[in-house]
């Protein structure tokens, strides 16, 4: 039986590539997108079904554990168990701190970290019980190095690590991995709506002088996600172009 994979964010720009590069490896997707984005999705469930990929999409605001659980019941009782959790929804709020309102670092944590939690925990008992499970979760390079800009943004993201660290010891007897990916920069709609200059100067300071391609990205998972990655766990994998190492 094909397993059943749940992307958060999943019709975003690192989102779709990992949602096609799961299903091209067997895996049944879903992808999750958020309720106020429902006409988005249904042009780009087309989209995908006229590049041959039958993908499910589900909403639910991640933020919330009372929508985050009804999308996992809802997904359990359409499609079977979650067996791989890729956490992937994510937004920017970039000010310096000096300007950064507690509106918009209440919304980058509510979105990328405790979302975490809220998807999560529902699929968690059930993959302890089945003896598998994979949760992948997207960080990224500034929350391993901080960035100019992003206090609430590479906060968030270092706590997905923490997160997975943690998560990684309780799994690691019942055959549930926990990983993190930390992608550098992607070329998405995130990282175009920054301004040319400051992208610019981001791009000189890659040592590969590029960003990455989403499907560069969604590569790493579909490793981590597979049989062969059973014994990688609480492993933090960089996919950075050399932006920064350690
Ligand atoms: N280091 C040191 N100083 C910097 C700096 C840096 N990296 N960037 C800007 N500054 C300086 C500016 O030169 C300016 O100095 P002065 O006041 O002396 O002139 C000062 O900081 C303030 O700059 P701004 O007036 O431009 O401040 P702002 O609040 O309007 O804008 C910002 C700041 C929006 C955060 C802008 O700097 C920015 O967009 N930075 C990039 C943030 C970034 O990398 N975001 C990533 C988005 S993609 C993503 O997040 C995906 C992923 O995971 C990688």
């Amino acid at each position: 039986m094909a397993r059943i994979a749940l992307v958060t964010g999943g019709i975003g720009g690192i989102g779709t590539a990992i949602c096609t590069r799961l299903a091209k490896d067997g895996c049944s997707v879903v992808a999750n997108h958020h309720p106020s984005e429902s006409d988005a999705a249904e042009e780009w469930k087309k989209a995908r079904a006229s590049e041959g990929f039958d993908i499910a999409t589900i909403a639910a605001d991640v933020s919330s554990f009372e929508d985050a659980t009804r999308m996992i019941t809802e997904i359990s009782e359409q499609y079977g168990p979650v067996d791989v959790l890729v956490n992937c929804a994510g937004i920017t709020r970039d000010k310096t701190f000096k300007k950064m309102e507690a509106a918009q670092w209440q919304a980058v944590i509510n979105v990328n970290l405790n979302s975490v939690f809220n998807v999560t925990r529902p699929v968690w008992e059930g993959m302890l019980e089945r003896g598998f499970g994979r949760i992948i979760n997207i960080s990224s390079v500034n929350g391993q190095r901080g960035q100019f800009g992003q206090a609430n943004y590479s906060a968030a993201k270092a706590g997905m690590h923490g997160f997975t660290m943690a998560l990684a010891q309780e799994g690691a007897s019942k055959g549930v991995t926990v990983n993190t990916i930390s992608p550098g920069y992607v070329e998405t709609a995130m990282t175009l709506a920054m301004d040319d200059a400051v992208r610019n100067s981001i791009i000189g300071g890659i040592p590969m002088r590029r960003m990455a391609q989403p499907d560069e990205i969604a590569a790493a998972i579909a490793f981590l996600a597979s049989d062969q990655a059973a014994y990688v766990t609480g492993a933090n994998l960089p996919v950075n172009g050399g932006l920064f190492m350690h």
